[in-house]
């Protein structure tokens, strides 16, 4: 499972490599957070787990008079949004962990937005609790993550190509990806902090993981950098890699259509208010 400190090292630089990829597989869910990140006016916003800065980037362009922070834990990711956000006066990428993070005095926000960037925190209650102190009251909270593993067409097409993993079930609570994946247990974490009015809707949406002249080499490439299949195919030699490659190239051409690839995954889209 991915934690914090997986962020500050390796996966943080593998993302901010692969950023161009990592946004075009979250289209859809950057549309949705947007609609209702903008649905009200806001004067501070900020982006807890920004990556690369697109959403910060986004709210920053098209609201030149609102302050937009990122905040991220990996310097790779912090330096790549900082250099994508580099010509907007009105956003500022700071690194840090969301999880213990003061807003400056006159910067309090009223807009806290994350895209899948809330499920990493050891003690969710305490971070939420913690952001919702330095919040203004009434500040809107607009977040996404993944709904559960089994709900996740991507995941258990990657899953069924690799090596069966032996040895006790991972902790489906344990920071990471899937950390969020059940409904009831988000709605505990943020009222256990404080949040209130909290609404919880699923989204189903197209992963696109590869398109133009070559999409199947595109998906290809783009699960050995980001996601399980990187992560294990890195651990494998010989024959058994050479097996599992194949079995993801199947995976890929199966969900080509008309030089797209695209899996099908499953989001839970997050709304709530801090506490009066
Ligand atoms: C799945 S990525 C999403 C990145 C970005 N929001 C996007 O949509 O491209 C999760 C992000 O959360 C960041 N992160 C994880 N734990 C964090 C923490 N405690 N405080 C701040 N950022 C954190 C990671 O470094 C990573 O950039």
């Amino acid at each position: 499972m991915t934690d914090r400190s997986e962020w500050t090292g390796r996966v943080g630089e593998s993302w901010a490599r692969e950023w161009q990829r990592t946004d075009r597989s979250f289209g859809p869910v950057t549309d949705v957070l947007l609609a209702q990140a903008e649905a009200r006016d806001f004067a501070s916003a900020v982006d807890i787990g920004c990556g690369a800065g697109e959403m910060t980037l986004r709210l920053g362009e098209k609201h030149p008079y609102a302050r937009v922070l990122g905040l991220d834990v990996s310097e790779d990711l912090v330096e790549q949004a900082r250099g994508r956000t580099a010509g907007l006066p009105n956003v500022r990428i700071e690194l840090g962990d969301a999880a213990g993070w003061q807003a400056r005095e006159g910067e309090r926000p009223d807009l806290l937005v994350s895209r899948h960037g809330v499920m990493f925190f050891d003690d969710p209650v305490g971070a939420f609790a913690s952001l919702a102190r330095t919040a203004q009251t009434d500040a809107r909270l607009v977040f996404s993550c993944f709904r559960e593993p089994r709900e996740n067409g991507w995941v258990r097409a990657l899953r069924s190509a690799l090596p069966r993993q032996d040895g006790p079930p991972a902790d489906p609570d344990a920071p990471g990806p899937f950390a969020f994946g059940r409904s009831e247990r988000i709605r505990q974490i943020l009222s256990d902090a404080g949040w209130r009015d909290i609404a919880i809707e699923p989204l189903d949406y197209p992963m696109l993981v590869g398109e133009g002249g070559d999409a199947i080499e595109d998906a290809l490439s783009y699960f050995l950098r980001i996601g399980p299949a990187a992560r294990t195919v890195a651990m494998l030699e010989g024959p058994e890699r050479e097996v599992t490659l194949a079995r993801l190239r199947g995976v890929v051409e199966d969900h080509d259509e008309a030089g797209r690839v695209a899996l099908p995954a499953a989001a839970w889209i997050v709304t709530a208010r801090a506490p009066a």
